[in-house]
């Protein structure tokens, strides 16, 4: 489409395979955007492919370096800049005490979900910077904000996303390019093993304690991000925005 909210922009989604990273994806391209689907699953080229000519399918994990300056490379060769960069891809971990969880789920957590933001950055700012500027988003978390038990290293990399973006925001900020940080409450995704088979959110069954008293839907998150990556929040940077039917308030 010619017009949209993302008309003319490109963009590169981590996480594009499911949840909030397709959600957004397929919000982007109808505003307008060209968008890199990067996902580690396979399922990114479902996406690309459900969106079309607008979108192609790159196969990146996040912790890797090749495979992020990969995804950014893509954008710039096949779209011809970067102007929005959501580095979305994220695992939970497993939920233990700190004293039963092991050194490897650590290293995996640390590095899918904040080495993962280093790296779109360094990368990614350095491609934005060569077409005058852009907008970075990064999925952190209400976790991130607040503690939530058997949640200790979970909540450290999503506490370090916040603080990474609030310091490359001061350094970027006169330079045409703004970070900031999308923190979703619980989040109807595969992330949450009830969801994993497509189901919708259960009407009766466990409901988050959030006060709006349900889940949050990707959607929600997708429309929150839409706002963060285009030209109505030209004006915001270095923000952690909670979206999270009222948790963390
Ligand atoms: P999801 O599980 O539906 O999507 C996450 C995507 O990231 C998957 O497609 C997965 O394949 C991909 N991914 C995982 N490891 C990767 C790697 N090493 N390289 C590339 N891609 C990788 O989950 P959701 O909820 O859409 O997650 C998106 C972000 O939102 C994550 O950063 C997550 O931590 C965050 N988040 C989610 C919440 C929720 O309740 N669903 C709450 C707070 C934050």
């Amino acid at each position: 489409m010619s017009g949209g909210r993302l008309a003319g922009k490109v963009a590169v989604i981590t996480g594009a395979g499911s949840g909030i990273g397709r959600a957004s994806a397929e919000l982007f391209a109808r505003e307008g955007a060209r968008v890199v689907c990067a996902d580690v699953s396979g399922e990114q080229e479902r996406t690309a492919a459900g969106i079309g000519d607008a979108a192609v399918a790159v196969h990146a994990d996040v912790s890797v370096s090749a495979d992020v300056r990969n995804a950014i490379a893509t954008a710039e060769r096949r779209f011809g800049r970067l102007d929005v960069l959501f580095n979305n891809a994220g695992i939970g971990g497993p939920k233990r005490p700190i004293t039963e969880q092991d050194e490897e789920d650590y290293d995996r957590v640390l590095d899918v979900n904040l080495r993962s933001v280093f790296l779109g950055m360094k990368y990614g700012i350095a491609a934005m910077l060569r077409t005058g500027g852009g907008s970075v988003i990064n999925t952190a978390s209400a976790a991130g904000l607040v503690g939530w038990r058997k949640n200790a290293l979970y909540g450290a990399s999503k506490g370090g996303v916040v603080q990474m973006t609030k310091a490359t925001a001061l350094d970027f900020a006169d330079q045409g390019v703004r970070v900031n940080a999308l923190c979703p409450g619980m989040t109807w995704t595969a992330l949450v093993p009830a969801a994993k088979d497509g189901a919708p959110p259960p009407a009766d069954g466990f409901a988050p304690p959030q006060p709006m008293g349900r889940w949050g839907l990707p959607t929600e998150l997708a429309a929150a991000a839409l706002f963060l990556a285009g030209d109505e929040s030209s004006f915001v940077t270095g923000v952690a925005l909670p979206v999270d039917g009222g948790y963390v308030c």
